[in-house]
């Protein structure tokens, strides 16, 4: 178990994609191109990435998880969430998300919607812990297997950013 105090969160830079990559290829059966990721740091303007790091004792820091999110129009959309299988069950992606749709609503999104592997029953209980609901389906959406995806919604991100904030209030509060 990692301490919450190890781990930060922040924008990715240039300089994480080789983590971000190891991470990308370590969870998708369907990894992204480097030259993807690339694109959304350098040129897609809609991109929102961040990542979580990891510091250790000897303050060595190390990404161990990832997010992108493409702000369209007041839609947030999560194209792509990873965490490193050494590091999974700690909470990072639960707050890696929050955190990067916090970012999506200051820059005016009202909603959020991602599209989820069927099998994929931990991804999709941390969109539901969430808030998100399945509202539909694409059928044989994914080609590796020709699985289909099911597709989730958050109606109103207001309501997340309330209850973070209420998290966050409750923890400062704790640590005074
Ligand atoms: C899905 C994924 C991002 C979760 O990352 P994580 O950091 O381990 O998740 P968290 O620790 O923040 O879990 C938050 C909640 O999600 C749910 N969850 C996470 N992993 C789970 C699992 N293996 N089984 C069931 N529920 C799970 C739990 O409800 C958990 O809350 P809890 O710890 O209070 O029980 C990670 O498993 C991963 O990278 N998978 C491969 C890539 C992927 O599938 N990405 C999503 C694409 S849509």
């Amino acid at each position: 178990m990692i301490e919450n105090s190890h781990i930060s969160f922040r924008e990715m830079r240039k300089d994480d994609l080789d983590s971000v990559l190891v991470i990308d290829r370590l969870s998708f059966p369907l990894p992204w191109p480097e030259s993807a990721y690339r694109h959304d740091l350098t040129n897609n303007s809609t991109a929102i990435l961040w990542v979580a790091e990891v510091l250790s004792e000897d303050q060595d820091s190390k990404v161990v998880g990832m997010v992108d999110v493409w702000l369209i129009q007041e839609e947030a959309h999560i194209a792509t969430l990873a965490v490193h299988p050494d590091y999974r069950g700690n909470g990072i992606a639960a707050d890696l998300l929050s955190k990067v749709l916090f970012e999506a609503y200051k820059l005016g999104a009202q909603r959020a919607m991602l599209e989820v592997r069927e099998s994929n029953l931990a991804a999709r209980t941390l969109y539901e812990e969430l808030g998100f609901v399945t509202v539909s389906r694409r059928r044989r959406y994914y080609r590796d297997n020709n699985e289909d995806a099911l597709l989730m919604n958050l109606d109103n991100l207001q309501v997340l950013i309330d209850e973070d904030v209420e998290l966050q209030k409750g923890s400062k509060d704790f640590l005074s």
